[in-house]
């Protein structure tokens, strides 16, 4: 048993346990090879008189323009951003001016700028360096959307734990992740950087990022503060549309888009970023209700909140601030500590002081907030970076692999087209991102070298030849090409194969990520019409999608036999997914946001409610009948259901699911919201194939009957099991106060009584429901 217990944790991401966030369960050890250690968040620094006396210290000796300086971050170097055109900040640091800097890397390039501020400024406040630090620093993992695909917490943990001492090896102690912004929406080029649609799991991953990135201790030399980011309601952008505007009612609000963001919180991260958009028509940067009563009030933040890039000066455009003097008086009188490239605070915060527009008790709240994350961070006792080689460890290139092979979605597999049987066979590897080791790294790949990018071109042509089969490589065309020219070369490869695979998608740099909005969700460029061409050999075909977001995918699900989402898997794209394609390994990973059928049906997501018109299942083969079937909340020209939903994804095995089981068949509201009880829910899941493989077992609920509309289906489970052929395993689930609770009509937080449905569902569209009562 020992080193090789398998950890089984439920995630109750509101909730906060006696002293921490989560209750660990450990209901296996046996056999399974999914050993972690689950590091305790790091919630200390909110409440040590030790740095609050240091912060008091501090801030009693500061001027009044040391203090706003401590409320600046600029970008050095490369900008992630629209460029500004200022850089050289060296005589602000050393006045005591700059706080900040993001964008500066290296930790002799970290050291010379820290010394300027630890030697030269007046009180020696060390700055602190911040990146984007999204899915890996060196060591690029799979983008967060394919990381959230893996259902896998503590997996997530691991991958943010070697960001984060990578990212500190370079001098960066802060990184702005993780995004953990709901998206319903797959035009929204941002989608790639979350956890997909839904609260609950995007609540679990939000607070496995934290954990991951801060450690244990803050002070850990190898740990870097996080930000929960847009703060709130970005990914709800109208149209897809990257920056547009977001109306979401209050009780939407607190149901879907706040709870990733509250569980952040609770596990003790260290800053937020205020968002772009304007939210209800109150931009998100001057948002005196989200950044402040929910923030600060209710959740009782103790870290600070930093804009997004220049969205303090955006409050101009947005027309709520005629110039940056007002629109930096907005922003800190709504909660925004820090500016982010507005050049707005810096200015004039100081004569908005003098002027009596802004308390001076408010500043110095800002700062207090900016000192104790610098002081948790360890900062002041250890301002340096020791110079260090930047390599890649080997294990982290294993869990790089882990976690890529984890990430991809089987999404279609008729007549067992996959693994492929490479054995003496010819195979062809077709298509513009077959060996394009600059696209595997995906969006915000921080310090991600191509380089260090093994393909899927590399990777496959060692496995086949180890096998004695042989691969033709053609490209075909571009990612967004519109020349057939490379055509004959991919259709001959075809020709000459037994088996082709294909690896077409996105462009990741362009297409996905920020500003990478589209109108469109097909194949970019001309890539539909190489898979035609090639489809049309008559080989069997296995499509891999590259891609960050849902792609419309229908032509390929009724020609292609089988079709794997391969996101953009990061350095170690070639291995997973060769031993993926060979068998070495079974496809695990499973869909976080629904595949469309067409753009037309988004936004789309599987936890919507019902109308009084539901027609899911309308034939819409034939026109109806009668106006019975006419006068429904449908389509005349595509099905409501999207095309693959959330929760899905198929193995090399079959798995079984035996009826669910519930603790009681009624409970009451009053016990539910006192805490004195719960509902335990189990059900087996068993591994009827002859593979071994990773299932995904899911736990949904929906309640009627309640004074409010509750959603079709809800998430408020779920369980990543590791079974070998034959093997059972019995899944239990806990219901309890944070799992029923909801917003209700009175706008309470509580469990209301309600008929109950529960399924146990290997995703969102399967499962036998049981039925609860749950009573007054
Ligand atoms: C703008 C992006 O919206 C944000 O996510 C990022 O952290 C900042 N730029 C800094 O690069």
């Amino acid at each position: 048993m020992v080193g090789r217990v398998q950890l089984q944790v439920s995630y109750w991401p509101g909730r906060k346990a006696p002293g921490m966030m989560r209750t660990l369960r450990v209901i296996f050890c046996v056999s399974t090879l999914i050993s972690f250690v689950v590091a305790q968040p790091s919630t200390s620094w909110t409440n040590d008189p030790q740095i609050e006396s240091r912060v008091e210290q501090l801030l009693k000796q500061m001027t009044l323009e040391e203090k706003v300086g401590q409320l600046i971050t600029y970008s050095q170097g490369a900008p992630t951003g629209p460029g500004t055109g200022r850089s050289n900040y060296k005589e602000m640091v050393a006045s005591g001016h700059l706080g900040s800097i993001f964008n500066l890397t290296g930790a002799a390039e970290t050291n010379a700028m820290q010394k300027l501020a630890v030697e030269k400024s007046r009180l020696h406040i060390p700055l602190l360096f911040g990146l984007d630090v999204i899915h890996g620093y060196r060591t690029e993992f799979p983008v967060p959307l394919a990381l959230s695909a893996t259902w896998d917490p503590a997996l997530v943990e691991r991958a943010s734990r070697v960001a984060a001492k990578e990212a500190s090896r370079d001098g960066v102690r802060w990184t702005y992740s993780p995004m953990v912004d709901i998206a319903r929406d797959a035009r929204w080029g941002r989608i790639v950087e979350g956890a997909g649609e839904d609260p609950y799991l995007g609540a679990a991953l939000a607070a496995a990022y934290v954990r991951g990135y801060q450690g244990s201790k803050l002070s850990d030399p190898e740990s870097v503060a996080a930000c929960s980011k847009h703060f709130v309601g970005y990914g709800a952008a109208e149209g897809g549309r990257d920056y547009n505007t977001a109306e979401i009612p209050e009780r939407l609000l607190r149901q879907v888009y706040l709870p990733p963001f509250q569980a952040a919180a609770n596990a003790g991260v260290a800053t937020f970023m205020s968002a772009f958009e304007a939210l209800n028509e109150v931009p998100a940067s001057a948002n005196a209700f989200t950044l402040t009563q929910v923030l600060r009030k209710e959740w009782d933040f103790k870290g600070f909140v930093v804009s997004d890039w220049n969205s303090i000066g955006e409050l101009i455009p947005q027309g709520v601030a005629a110039n940056h003097a007002v629109a930096a008086g907005k922003a800190i009188l709504a909660g925004v500590d820090m500016d982010m490239e507005s050049n707005a605070y810096g200015p004039h915060l100081a004569e908005l002081v003098k002027s009596g527009v802004v308390p001076e008790s408010v500043i110095d709240e800002s700062v207090r907030r900016v000192l104790r994350v610098k002081i948790a961070l360890g900062l002041f006792d250890h301002p340096y970076t020791e110079v260090k080689p930047d390599t890649i460890a080997p294990e982290d290139l294993e869990l790089a692999r882990k976690a890529a092979e984890e990430s991809f979605v089987l999404l279609k597999n008729d007549g067992g087209t996959l693994p492929l049987r490479a054995n003496g066979k010819t195979v062809a590897l077709i298509g513009p991102l077959a060996d394009d080791a600059g696209q595997m790294l995906g969006s915000w790949a921080a310090k991600g070298n191509a380089k260090d990018v093994v393909t899927l071109r590399s990777a496959l042509t060692r496995e086949v030849e180890a096998a004695q089969g042989h691969l033709l490589y053609a490209k075909g065309t571009e990612v967004m090409g519109s020349s057939d020219a490379g055509f004959s070369d991919a259709v001959g490869a075809a020709r000459k194969s037994d088996i082709v695979v294909l690896a077409l998608g996105e462009d990741a740099q362009w297409m996905t990520g920020e500003a990478g909005s589209r109108t469109r969700l097909d194949l970019p460029g001309n890539q539909q019409q190489l898979l035609e061409a090639v489809a049309a050999t008559g080989k069997p075909v296995v499509l891999l999608v590259f891609s960050g977001r849902p792609l419309v995918l229908n032509w390929a699900a009724q020609h292609i036999p089988a079709i794997l989402e391969a996101w953009f898997p990061g350095v170690q794209a070639g291995p997973a997914l060769a031993n993926v394609l060979l068998g070495a390994s079974s496809p695990s990973g499973r869909l976080t946001v629904s595949f469309p059928r067409a753009v037309g049906q988004e936004p789309l997501y599987y936890n919507h409610f019902n109308t009084g018109r539901p027609a899911d299942g309308a034939d819409l083969t034939r026109p109806p009948k009668a106006n019975n079937e006419k006068f429904l909340s449908r389509y005349v020209d595509e099905q409501n259901s999207g095309l693959y939903p959330f929760g899905y994804g198929l193995t090399y095995s079959t798995i079984a699911y035996s009826p669910a089981m519930v603790s009681a068949i009624a409970l009451g509201a009053k016990e539910l919201n006192a805490g004195s009880a719960s509902l335990k829910v189990t059900a087996e899941v068993q591994n009827t194939g002859s593979r071994a493989a990773d299932e995904v077992v899911q736990l949904y609920i929906r309640q009627t009957g309640t004074s409010v509309a509750r959603p079709v289906r809800e998430l408020k489970g779920f369980r990543r099991v590791t079974l070998a052929p034959g093997q059972s395993q019995k899944v239990e689930f806990t219901l309890g106060r944070e799992e029923l609770k909801f917003w209700n009509i009175e706008m309470k937080d509580v469990v209301e009584s309600a008929q109950l449905t529960v399924w146990v569902a290997p995703d969102s569209t399967q499962g036998k429901p049981v039925q609860v009562n749950i009573g007054q």
